[in-house]
């Protein structure tokens, strides 16, 4: 096992009816902005409940934080926050408006451009302070530190991360998650399916406890996830799942193992010129990753062909085929498509692709930094 340190200063309030709580988590006296997207919180009344939540605080609201939340909304909510001279920020939605969020919280007190804190990794030196109420397991943003925002204006989705920037407190409600779309029941299982997978999938590190935790996640992402779409008010599907997604993405199952994300950072750049949603992007450019990297993830592959999948007869090979067929399978099932044709993108979109991972330095991704560009190049193609 690698060296490492766990942090993770999160409290996480879960299960029904713990909205309420909100008012014991924020100082008294912060004066709160409430940050949210497109809508969907002031439809299912969640926005109504977090506001007699927050009763006898000074609340202000910015809402319109888009999916794959971009600079250009953010920087409004900044302006505004300083105007109002706000101390705490409450982000209620997924993954999008809590990434947005961490932006908003770094970008407040600093004192350059806040694009610098993506785009030249510009230090942070403090934060204001944040809450979540999650409305779609996913990303895990809801209990780590990391969040990635786009610049529609060149074409940038870049993350970043902080120590600072771990929320004070998440309240996750499955309950919140009944009113998603099954699209985005589906994205939720794929992305911290692939965030398991970034994690574990790599080679042996001696990890038995992270290696039999992320096996763990990922038999529970297939037992429920396709359920979940068959029984969105099924409770006890829809708690496994919101739980699942946080620990996917929290910082322990990857402390003391290497770590990949070169599926990850591929699907940006796919997101980036083509509007997939990120869980879509992933689905697309993960058979094609481990296709491609088969030889090196070799021992992983097969172990998790067996742990995961079951597949403990035949040659090595066979198995390993047949366990990146399942994992394509998977994805399928829940309607998450695994090709870039069934998204109307052809092969002649891939020099652009290649050119976005030149210019934001992707050019030696992977858990050796060895996966190169002609790397990407071929993951690409075989995702056609
Ligand atoms: O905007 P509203 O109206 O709220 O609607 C949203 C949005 O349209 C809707 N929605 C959310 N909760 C709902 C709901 N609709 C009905 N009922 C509810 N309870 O769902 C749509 C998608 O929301 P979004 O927040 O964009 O989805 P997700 O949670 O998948 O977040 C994706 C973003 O997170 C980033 C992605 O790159 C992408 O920008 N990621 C963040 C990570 C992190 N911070 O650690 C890691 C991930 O790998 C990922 O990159
Ligand atoms: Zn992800």
């Amino acid at each position: 096992m690698q060296n490492f340190t766990f942090y993770n200063p999160t409290r996480i309030l879960f299960g029904t009816h713990r909205l309420p709580e909100l008012a014991r988590e924020i100082p008294a006296d912060a004066r709160v902005l409430i940050t949210y997207g497109g809508g969907s919180i002031a439809r299912t009344g969640t926005l109504a409940e977090v506001n007699a939540a927050l009763k006898g605080f000074a609340v202000v609201e910015f809402g319109g934080i888009e999916p794959n939340p971009t600079y250009e909304t953010l920087i409004q909510a900044v302006e505004l926050a300083r105007r109002e001279n706000v101390g705490f920020l409450l982000s209620v939605g997924g993954g999008s408006v809590i990434d947005g969020t961490k932006f908003i919280a770094a970008a407040i007190p600093f004192a350059g451009d806040p694009w610098d804190i993506l785009s030249k990794r510009a230090r942070i030196k403090s934060a204001v302070p944040f809450g979540t109420v999650l409305t779609l397991p996913a990303t895990g943003s809801e209990m780590n530190n990391g969040a990635v925002i786009t610049r529609r204006a060149s074409n940038d989705k870049l993350a970043f991360s902080h120590p600072l920037l771990f929320p004070r407190f998440s309240i996750l409600d499955p309950t919140k998650a009944y009113t998603l779309p099954a699209r985005q029941i589906a994205n939720g299982v794929v992305d911290a399916f692939v965030h398991v997978i970034e994690q574990y999938l790599t080679y042996p590190a001696d990890a038995k406890v992270q290696d039999r935790f992320a096996e763990g996640l990922l038999l529970t992402l297939i037992e429920d996830g396709p359920k979940a779409l068959q029984e969105p008010q099924n409770y006890a599907l829809r708690a496994n799942l919101m739980w699942v997604a946080t620990m996917a993405l929290n910082g322990l199952i990857g402390a003391g193992v290497p770590n990949d994300w070169a599926t990850h950072m591929l699907g940006h750049e796919l997101t980036a010129l083509h509007g997939l949603d990120h869980a879509q992007s992933l689905a697309v450019i993960l058979p094609a990753m481990l296709e491609v990297r088969r030889g090196e993830k070799r021992e992983k592959l097969l172990q998790y062909a067996a742990r995961v999948w079951q597949l403990r007869e035949g040659d090595d090979e066979a198995r390993i085929d047949q366990a990146i067929e399942r994992t394509r399978q998977f994805f399928e099932s829940l309607q998450v498509s695994t090709h870039l044709a069934a998204y109307n993108i052809g092969k002649e979109a891939i020099p652009a692709l290649i050119d976005q991972l030149e210019r934001h330095g992707m050019t030696a991704l992977g858990e050796h930094r060895n996966f190169t560009i002609e790397g990407s190049r071929r993951v690409y193609e075989l995702a056609s």
